[in-house]
């Protein structure tokens, strides 16, 4: 194979212009030789169909059940170089955004593809914040579920039932539909996800406040009780809205795929979301912040991490909040949260004996050959699940809180999805495996 470059053999994907030529693709059974062409540091895998063993052969297909190595769109919205430890954001890097930036500019960014003016700015803002009130069906759904339903489920249900209240988002030709689209459900995400909470709670929802910033507004649906206008700890606000720019997207994920998979069928892009909730829920992807606490409350104390990290190779245990399929090195929005833990656990005044038995866990787990070897890192959710806890978030609304930021990036990557012209309803292929041309057995003959 020819190439111009290489690229790091471990980047959360192929780079565009990085490496062009061509592969030279002998087949041995049948002694064809191939040209396939490589741009952009991939081959199309189609190019292998062609290759066939009779005249009457579907042709070769490519075999990847996790897509672990299979580029499906191109996309300029995030850069991950997993080996090197690098997140950006329209080329910008996740630390300077989270130094400068908001969530709600982020969120622009990665909607429009560019930072905005002042004035785009102040737009964005106020169409959002103008939009955080949901019908009070809406609402009136939610009353509907059991007093311990999980808000996940709520918020799966919710975000979907959208779909039936802005049937023009079915439009998607329809430029400023989906604009609204894409406000009303930034804006409406921390309003559905904070209602869930009040529900578990037995608390009456309280409505969202255009006083307040993005995160200013959510922490008072959260926790107002009987004062007239809630007042948000300015260092809580600040560390809420860093969390939300972390998670504000992170390229072909599970629920990142789920959205673009489903998005693909041109179905409107509340169910598509709703996909990308669904696939979050899952303990593997969203839910292992959730699955770290569990982890620290049965590790207990300090005394035990040697047993514990003993189970973890004896693969009696998974070191949760730890590895990634992407990065093969410190998960830098780990590096940026964990300095967060401490301010928060400030404001706050709580005290989590979880955190030390989290830092010992890590260093011994960062010494150990075990894991080195393997490239196991603390990733998001590693220290993630200690702020909540610090903000008092019970730990069923972890995922939601997850939720809220991503809808950002589920959006951008679904508009950028509907403008690609190589865009095509995702349908895979299978190798199937099951009987063929059985004969039906009646019921009285099984
Ligand atoms: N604890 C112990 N061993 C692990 C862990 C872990 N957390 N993660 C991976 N390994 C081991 C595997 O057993 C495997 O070892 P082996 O080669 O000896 O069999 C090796 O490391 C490679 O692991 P894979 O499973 O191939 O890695 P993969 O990329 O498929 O998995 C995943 C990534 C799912 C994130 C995995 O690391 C994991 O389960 N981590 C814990 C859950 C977690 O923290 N998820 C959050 C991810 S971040 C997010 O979704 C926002």
């Amino acid at each position: 194979m020819e190439e111009e470059h290489t690229q790091p053999s471990d980047a959360g994907g192929a780079l565009a212009t990085t490496a062009r030529g061509s592969l030279t693709v002998t087949d041995n059974r049948t002694g064809e030789t191939y040209e396939v062409e490589v741009v952009d540091g991939t081959v199309r895998a189609m190019d292998f169909r062609q290759m066939k063993v009779s005249e009457d052969d579907f042709g070769l297909l490519t075999y990847d059940p996790a897509f672990t190595n299979t580029a499906s769109c191109r996309s300029a919205i995030t850069y991950i170089d997993g080996e090197a430890g690098v997140l950006e954001h329209r080329g910008y890097p996740i630390e300077q955004l989270c130094d400068q930036s908001t969530y709600l500019e982020v969120a622009y960014l990665l909607v429009h593809g560019e930072l905005p003016n002042q004035d785009a700015l102040d737009y964005w803002t106020y169409a959002i914040t103008h939009h955080t009130y949901v019908h009070e069906n809406i609402k009136n759904s939610m009353e509907g579920f059991r007093y311990d339903a999980h808000p996940m489920a709520m918020l799966l249900s919710t975000v979907g039932a959208l779909s039936s209240f802005y049937p023009g988002a079915k439009n998607l030709d329809d430029e400023t539909e989906r604009y609204m689209a894409v406000v009303r459900l930034i804006a409406k995400m921390p309003t559905l996800a904070a209602f869930a909470y009040r529900h578990n709670l037995g608390l009456p929802y309280v409505y969202p406040d255009n006083d307040l910033s993005y995160p200013g507004n959510f922490l008072s649906m959260f926790y107002k009780m009987t004062e007239v206008s809630y007042e948000p700890d300015p260092r809580l606000e600040r560390a809420l809205d860093v969390l939300w720019i972390l998670h504000a997207d992170h390229e072909q994920n599970c629920s990142t795929a789920a959205v673009r998979a489903v998005g693909s069928s041109q179905v409107d892009p509340y169910s598509a979301v709703a996909a990308g909730v669904a696939a979050l829920y899952g303990p593997l992807h969203g839910g292992a912040n959730e699955a770290v606490l569990g982890m620290l409350d049965r590790i207990q104390t300090v005394d035990n991490i040697p047993d514990f990290l003993q189970g973890v190779k004896d693969r009696k245990e998974r070191l949760m909040g730890f590895g990634h399929r992407v990065y093969k090195n410190y998960d830098p929005r780990a590096r940026i949260i964990k300095k967060h833990v401490d301010e928060v656990l400030d404001a706050t005044g709580v005290q989590n004996p979880k955190l030390e038995i989290a830092q010992e866990l890590e260093k011994r787990a960062l010494d150990d050959e075990y894991f080195t070897e393997r490239k196991l890192y603390p990733n998001v959710d590693f220290y993630s699940g200690l702020i909540y806890e610090a903000l008092n978030i019970p730990a069923d609304m972890f995922t939601v809180m997850f939720a809220i930021p991503r809808t950002a990036g589920w959006l951008a990557q679904w508009l950028e999805m509907l403008g690609d012209p190589e865009t095509k309803i995702a349908r895979p292929r299978q190798i199937y495996t099951g009987d063929r041309e059985l004969d039906y057995v009646p019921m009285d003959q099984r």
